[in-house]
């Protein structure tokens, strides 16, 4: 904790001396830990002067906006702008089915969104921004510059072109990657010094494309999102109850795109097949699918096709990465 002490006042003194008065910061807060301890250290260095953008793009999960807002707002006092962007991006995708496809209409989605926030501080302060905070990891430095001679895997290329790079580059922004020298254990002690509260930063990490590789193919199949938020929360609220959410790296329903016939009640059904999917990791480089208890899955199930509507089958994803990877897309 000491040694994170100084790096907290190292890291704050490195910036202020590097920001000019008059200099104006952005940053895009995903949600996620990296991002969220990046930008509540640069806004105790410079206060705010820093602005953070959090887009919905429609795709999150079960009341995240509200809980990550009140988070950046109540508890951090980040000063955030939150774009409500859900129609752009459902409108984009619709249709779309192959999952790369998925991801660039994502991306470039978002760098639109995040250059029309730029311009509106440029036209309310009269100069551009001139910094962006991003919440680069050391082993995202790694592992988007492979040593000479290495091979660059699938994953690499994943990460490095979600995480690392993934923002305007003709916007001529310097960059400000305050924790670049630290793993991720370093960042959550961080974190916790700078107040950001402990489940935060407990949560397993979340794709950058959200619930658009959730849903198998298109997206706009019937309420395809609106069913996996509600049986997405059963699943991992349940694993919280069950005092398991720290042994797992991810929990996760997925949308299956097929249906299949079911009895309820009386009556026939036709409806969807959800598939939950936890794994434990290190690094999400390799995963082991986590066995939960005989209890615990008949409960989750239960609860499921007795709560969600149009869900009449849930189903486990029993393999480990690899041969499969943790996202199903
Ligand atoms: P896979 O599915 O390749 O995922 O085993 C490894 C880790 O990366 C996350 N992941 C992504 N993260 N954008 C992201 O920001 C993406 O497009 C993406 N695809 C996968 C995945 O959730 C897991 O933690």
């Amino acid at each position: 904790e000491w040694k994170m002490k100084d790096v907290l006042e190292q890291e704050i003194k490195a910036i202020q001396e590097k920001v000019r008065l008059e200099d104006h910061v952005i940053c895009a807060l995903s949600g996620g830990v990296d991002s969220t301890v990046a930008a509540t250290l640069v806004h105790k260095a410079i206060g705010d002067r820093l602005h953070c953008v959090f887009v919905d793009n429609g795709l999150l999960r079960y009341k995240e906006r509200e809980r990550v807002m009140e988070t950046f707002e109540r508890d951090l006092h980040l000063p955030v702008t939150c774009v409500d962007a859900a129609e752009q991006f459902l409108s984009q995708l619709k249709g779309v089915v192959d999952p790369e496809m998925k991801r660039k209409i994502i991306g470039k989605e978002f760098i639109n969104i995040f250059d029309a926030f730029a311009h509106d501080l440029e036209q309310k302060f009269g100069k551009k921004p001139a910094y962006l905070v991003q919440g680069t990891l050391y082993p995202d430095v790694i592992e988007s510059c492979p040593p000479p001679g290495t091979q660059s895997t699938h994953s690499h290329t994943i990460k490095s072109h979600h995480n690392v790079g993934g923002l305007p580059k003709n916007m001529k922004l310097k960059l400000i990657e305050p924790l670049k020298l630290l793993f991720k254990d370093e960042v959550r002690a961080l974190g916790s010094i700078l107040n950001v509260p402990e489940a935060f930063l407990k949560r397993h990490p979340f794709p950058g494309p959200g619930l658009a590789v959730r849903v198998l193919g298109d997206i706009s199949q019937g309420n395809a999102l609106d069913i996996l938020r509600q049986v997405d929360e059963i699943f991992v609220q349940s694993i919280k109850d069950a005092g398991i959410y720290d042994k797992i790296w991810q929990a996760f329903a997925v949308f299956l795109p097929i249906r299949s016939v079911g009895v309820q009640g009386d009556q026939r059904t036709h409806s969807h097949v959800v598939a939950l999917r936890a794994v434990t990791s290190q690094d999400g480089m390799t995963a082991d699918w986590y066995n939960f208890e005989h209890n615990f899955l008949d409960d989750v199930a239960r609860k499921i096709c007795n709560s969600v509507r149009g869900v009449n089958r849930v189903v486990q994803d029993i393999t480990s990465k690899p041969p499969s990877t943790i996202e199903w897309e």
